[in-house]
C-alpha cells in the first residue's frame, strides 16, 4: 500500500503526462478518499487502501481521456452552491453567474419568472434560493436535463416547478421575467471550440444554427406574447452577438441593454418591451 503523498505524487505525474492539471488530479484523489483536497495535505503519511487507489486510477484514466472533471466528480459549484451534473446537462459556467446576479438585484418583488433551458437548473434554482419571493418555473426540451435539474432542486431544498417544453410552447404566462442561457454557438464555431466541450457536453445545449441566433430569435418571438407589460427578457449571449441582437431589437419594440462580463465581453442582454 502506498501513502497518500506517494499516490498524490504518482497521480500528478501521470496527469501531467496526460495533459491534465495537478489540481484535477488532487480533486480526483480527494474524491476517491471521500475527503476535501485540503485534507490530503494534513494526512500525507496515511495509507491509501486498494479500493480508493483503484477508484483514483479509474477517474484519472477518464480525465486523461478528456472527460471534464465536473462530469467525473458528478458535481460542480455555481453561485456558492453545489450542483449535480452529468453528461445530460451543460456544466454551469461562471459567466452565467453574472446573468443571475443581475436578476437577483433587479427582479421586482414576487415576480413571475420562467427560465428557458433548465440544464442543471442552476439559473432557476439559484434565483429561487436567493430570492424566495420569486415564483420560478423552468423548462427544457431535454427530459434528461429536467431529471438532473429536479434532483438539484430537491437536494438544495428549493421550490421551482419544472416542465418539458420546446422553448415557451408549453407555458401559459404572463411572466415578468423570461431568463435564458440558450444554446448560442454558431455551427461554424464547432472546429474552433475546445475539443473537450464538443466531445462531452450535450450539443442541444450548445449549437443554434448558422450564427448561433436561431434559438434566441425564436425565443424572443414567443416571449413577446407572454411577457407582462414592463417585463424583461434576460439572456446570456455569445461574444459576437450583441450587434445581431441590437439589429433584432431595433426591428421590433424591444429596448436593449447589454452588460459586459469581467473580461469586457458583451455577455448579458436585457430586453424590455417599449
Ligand atoms: C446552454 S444550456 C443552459 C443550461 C443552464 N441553464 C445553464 O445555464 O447552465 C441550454 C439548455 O437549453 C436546452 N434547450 C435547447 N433547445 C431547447 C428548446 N428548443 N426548448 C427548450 N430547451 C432547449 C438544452 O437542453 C440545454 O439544457
Amino acid at each position: 500500500m502506498a501513502t497518500i503523498r506517494e499516490a498524490r505524487a504518482a497521480g500528478r505525474e501521470r496527469a501531467a503526462r496526460g495533459g491534465v492539471s495537478a489540481r484535477d488530479a488532487d480533486l480526483l484523489l480527494a474524491d476517491a478518499l471521500g475527503r476535501e483536497p485540503v485534507w490530503l495535505l494534513a494526512h500525507d503519511t496515511d495509507q491509501i487502501d486498494d479500493k480508493a487507489a483503484r477508484a483514483f486510477e479509474g477517474s484519472l484514466d477518464r480525465r486523461i481521456a478528456g472527460e471534464p472533471v465536473q462530469y467525473i466528480r458528478g458535481r460542480c459549484e455555481f453561485y456558492g452552491r453545489e450542483f449535480l451534473v452529468d453528461s445530460r446537462v451543460l456544466i454551469p459556467r461562471p459567466e452565467t453567474e453574472l446573468l443571475v446576479e443581475r436578476l437577483v438585484r433587479i427582479a421586482p418583488r414576487g415576480a413571475r419568472v420562467v427560465d428557458v433551458g433548465a440544464g442543471s437548473g442552476c439559473i432557476a434554482i439559484t434565483l429561487a434560493a436567493e430570492r424566495p419571493d420569486l415564483r420560478v418555473m423552468s423548462v427544457d426540451l431535454s427530459l434528461g436535463a429536467l431529471a438532473v435539474a429536479h434532483a438539484n432542486a430537491t437536494r438544495l431544498g428549493v421550490r421551482v416547478s419544472f416542465a418539458g417544453s420546446d422553448l415557451l410552447s408549453a407555458c401559459r404566462g404572463p411572466f415578468d421575467i423570461v431568463v435564458s442561457n440558450p444554446p448560442y454557438v454558431a455551427e461554424g464555431e464547432r472546429d474552433r471550440m475546445q475539443r473537450e466541450v464538443v466531445a462531452w457536453e450535450p450539443h442541444l445545449a450548445l449549437f443554434a444554427g448558422d450564427k448561433g441566433m436561431s434559438v434566441i430569435v425564436r425565443l424572443l418571438a414567443e416571449a413577446s406574447h407572454l411577457v407582462a407589460p414592463r417585463g424583461v427578457v434576460a439572456l446570456e449571449i455569445g461574444y459576437d452577438q450583441a450587434w445581431l441582437l441590437a439589429e433584432l431589437a431595433s426591428a421590433t419594440d424591444w429596448r436593449l441593454e447589454i452588460h459586459p462580463d469581467l473580461a469586457g465581453i458583451p455577455r448579458v442582454a436585457l430586453l424590455q418591451r417599449e
